[in-house]
């Protein structure tokens, strides 16, 4: 079953709509649009009855609501009619007293924080919590923002890419259309999340002869007949769309 977007112009790219109950993965810089497009995802689906469920690990619900509903989204009446929800899964924002001590016994350089009551959630505690929240709630449309602030194994790397197919098939399980947001990083360089997803899209932001480029490219998407240009994607009031051509 395909589901439309929300996008303006993205459907007619990806052969009518996402393939219903995969995992997508839409991938960016900072400022490239990947909450925005999240949001409309949702937000679309939430007016056609289908509830939205927006899991955030970084920026508090609160921040998210006042920064999108600068949109024409109606977000405030969405929610109203729970039609759309929102999960807060970052890490307690306070210090508290187990910071103190984590802070005091462990060097600088040491990466990975178990202790710390700051620390990002690991990638079950994440699963766990929009699981029980997608079926009480009947969510059909998940986002995860961002998949970049999970806690994966960093000492393993073969460990770290089986936890990241692992939370992908789990996802696939739930049986909602999921859009996992990413930070870009290295945009030469391909992520294990990048090639565990069942889609995968690009949002660009960069200088073109002092101008500033926003672009949108559909790398992948498993069965699927999809265009894979580059193109052009603009905001306006309702969120992002995409055009035809580079600025
Ligand atoms: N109402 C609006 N109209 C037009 N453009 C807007 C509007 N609101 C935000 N923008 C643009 O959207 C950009 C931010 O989009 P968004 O928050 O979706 O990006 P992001 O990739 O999620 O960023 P981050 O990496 O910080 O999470 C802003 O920098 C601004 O250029
Ligand atoms: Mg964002």
């Amino acid at each position: 079953m395909r589901i439309s977007t929300g996008i303006e112009g993205l459907n007619e790219l990806v052969d009518g709509g996402f393939l219903a109950e995969r995992v997508y993965l839409v991938s960016g810089p900072p400022g490239s649009g990947k909450t925005t497009f999240g949001m409309q995802f949702l937000t679309h689906g939430a007016a056609l009855g289908e509830v939205g469920l927006y899991a955030t690990l970084l920026e508090s619900p609160q921040n998210i609501i006042d920064d999108m509903s600068n949109y024409t989204m109606n977000l405030s009446i969405l929610m109203k009619m729970q039609k759309l929800f929102f999960l807060n899964l970052g890490p307690k924002m306070d210090y508290g007293f187990a910071d103190e001590l984590y802070d005091f016994l462990t060097p600088r350089h040491e990466v990975v924080r178990t202790t710390a009551e700051g620390a990002p959630p690991s990638p079950a505690v994440v699963f766990k919590e929009i699981e029980k929240y997608v079926s009480e709630h009947n969510v059909k449309r998940l986002v995860i923002d961002s998949v970049s602030a999970i806690r994966f194994t960093t000492s393993d790397p073969s460990l770290e890419e089986k936890e990241i197919n692992r939370l992908i098939r789990n996802l696939k399980g739930l049986g909602c259309t999921t859009i996992l947001l990413s930070e870009m990083i290295d945009p030469n360089s391909y992520t294990t999340e990048q090639f565990a997803s069942h889609g995968l899209i690009f949002l660009h932001n960069f200088l073109n002869k002092k101008t500033m480029t926003r672009a949108l490219q559909i790398v992948k998407i498993r069965g699927v007949k999809h265009d894979c240009n580059m193109r052009g994607i603009q905001f306006h009031e309702g969120g992002i769309k995409v055009v035809d051509y580079l600025d």
